[in-house]
This record gives C-alpha cells, sequence and structure tokens, in this order.
C-alpha cells in the first residue's frame, strides 16, 4: 500500500535528539516521510555539539538552513520552549527533561479514545516514578482537560513534591489505586534521572509496584494495560500482562504515534503552502 502523500512536499524536518529514543524520533521521521516532507536526523553524538557548541547555537545554525520545523528532545526541563523562542520555524517538543512529552499524552489519549470512544468519566492510573515522568505530567493535562479522572500510583519517594496540586487522586499501593481503574498506565523507572537510590532494590519496586496479573485484577476487567515504552520487562511490568493482546495496547500506542506526529505537522507546518521561507 503507498502510504506516502504530498502534503509537506518541499518542507524540510530536521529531528534535533539531545537524549536517545526509538518510538519518537522514528515515527517522527516516518510521519514526515508519510506527507513527503523530507527529514533530517541530526546526530548529536557526531554533531559539533561534542566540541562545545551550546543549544542556541546549534538551534541557530539549522535554523539558517531555514527548515520548516525542528523536533527536539533534550534532557532539560524548558530547553525546547528556550529554542522556541530563537528560532523562526516551528518548534515541537519531544520531551524535555521530567517537564512534558506532549505528543505522546496526544497519542495515549487517541489510543484510549480508539478504543473506548470517549475519555469522559474514564479512571486512569498512572503508576510508577511519577516524580521523573514528562509522560505523565503532559497525560495529567490532557487526561483531565479530556474528562478523565486521573490517579497517580507510587512509592512517596517517586512522587512529585507538587502532586497535590495536579487535580489527581494519590495512591501510595497499588491495590487501592487499580482500584476500578479503566485504564492501567505503567510509567518506566528513570534511573538515568535518579541521583540517589529512590528505591530499596529493583526486585522490592516489582513486589510492590511491577504490573503483574494479581495486581491486575485490582482494576476493571477489561482494563487497557499502556505503557509509553521503553519497558523495562521485570521492574514495572511483568511480560505476561506487557504481551496480553486482549489488554495491552502498547503496540498501538505506537502505531499512533505515527497518525498523532503526522497530524501535528500538518497542523504546523501543513498550511505554508506557496510560502517562501518559515514564521509557522
Ligand atoms: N515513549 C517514548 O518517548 O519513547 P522513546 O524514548 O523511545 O522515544
Amino acid at each position: 500500500m503507498d502510504k506516502r502523500r504530498d502534503r509537506l512536499a518541499g518542507r524540510t524536518i530536521m529531528n534535533l535528539f539531545f537524549e536517545n529514543s526509538t518510538r519518537t524520533r522514528t515515527s517522527f521521521e516516518v510521519a514526515a516521510k508519510r506527507l513527503g516532507a523530507d527529514v533530517i536526523n541530526m546526530d548529536v553524538a557526531t554533531s559539533s555539539v561534542r566540541k562545545g557548541e551550546t543549544l542556541l547555537d546549534t538551534a541557530m545554525t539549522l535554523n539558517a538552513m531555514r527548515p520548516d520545523a525542528i523536533v527536539v528532545r533534550h534532557h532539560e526541563s524548558g530547553a525546547v520552549n528556550l529554542l522556541s523562542q530563537k528560532v523562526n520555524c516551528a518548534v515541537i517538543n519531544a520531551g524535555d527533561g521530567q517537564h512534558e512529552h506532549p505528543t505522546q499524552a496526544l497519542l495515549d489519549a487517541l489510543t484510549i479514545r480508539r478504543r473506548r470512544g470517549s475519555l469522559e468519566g474514564l479512571l486512569v492510573a498512572i503508576c510508577g516514578d511519577i516524580m521523573h515522568s514528562r509522560v505523565a505530567r503532559s497525560n495529567i493535562h490532557l487526561l483531565q482537560i479530556m474528562g478523565a479522572r486521573v490517579r497517580v500510583v507510587g512509592p512517596p519517594t517517586l512522587m512529585p513534591t507538587d502532586v497535590d496540586k495536579m487535580g489527581v487522586e494519590v495512591h501510595y499501593n497499588m491495590k487501592t489505586g487499580l482500584k476500578d481503574v479503566d485504564i492501567v498506565m505503567m510509567l518506566r523507572l528513570q534511573t538515568e534521572r535518579m541521583q540517589g537510590s529512590f528505591v530499596p532494590s529493583i526486585s522490592e519496586y516489582f513486589h510492590f509496584f511491577g504490573l503483574d496479573r494479581a495486581k491486575l485484577q485490582y482494576a476493571k476487567p477489561d482494563a487497557l494495560i499502556m505503557h509509553p515504552g521503553p519497558m523495562n520487562r521485570g521492574v514495572e511490568i511483568d511480560s505476561e500482562v506487557a504481551d496480553d493482546l486482549d489488554r495491552s495496547v502498547i503496540h498501538e500506542q505506537v502505531e499512533m504515534g505515527v497518525t498523532v506526529r503526522m497530524a501535528c505537522l500538518d497542523a504546523l507546518i501543513g498550511g505554508q503552502r506557496n510560502q517562501i521561507g518559515n514564521g509557522a
């Protein structure tokens, strides 16, 4: 089947990822190519960033090549917003530090809506390392806007200090946290963002907070299992539930990632036809 369209033919999109990524970077590339755009994946590891060039100098350098959009992932919260103020093309946040991952939340919401028809009134439990998770923050915002109720579930050491201001129910154990929920969204333990020890041990973390068949029983019988990926099997999720095709929508989330990113690119730069230059 020919998946390619020409809505973004002649447009140039640059992927600028300062952190590792499989799903987000690849799906932005697939999305852009399916819309007919030219895509440049800047390899940060072999770029002049390694010679000491700053984020903003790198951005201004790329901007001088007149891209229509730059997709940015960065380990510092707020870095993408800062960059967007310096360039004159569209900038898409592909994840900034512990702050936001907006296209992940959009693809999660789309996945749920496809399965449930609407998010209105659904009870969603986001479980695990809430503190370090940009996915949790973006989902908490969007799910509530879409009419869902949100619980966060995890150990006190992995709860953000401002969790009380997020409009969510907070649970410190899976039994009460998963009770009667429609959606169980598991999060990766983000050890790369941790300085010091936040959990006693991986096996103890899995025992109390890892999703397995026994803990899933607390949720509604038809509750969907979600995970933004990458998964750490045996840490926050057991393979038996991750691979349960009746309940797990993890691969559908990835599929919807392409759809959502095509929509974002089209919304941002698809209307620029016949314009010269940037300014999206
Ligand atoms: N969900 C997500 O952001 O995955 P990647 O880190 O592989 O892009």
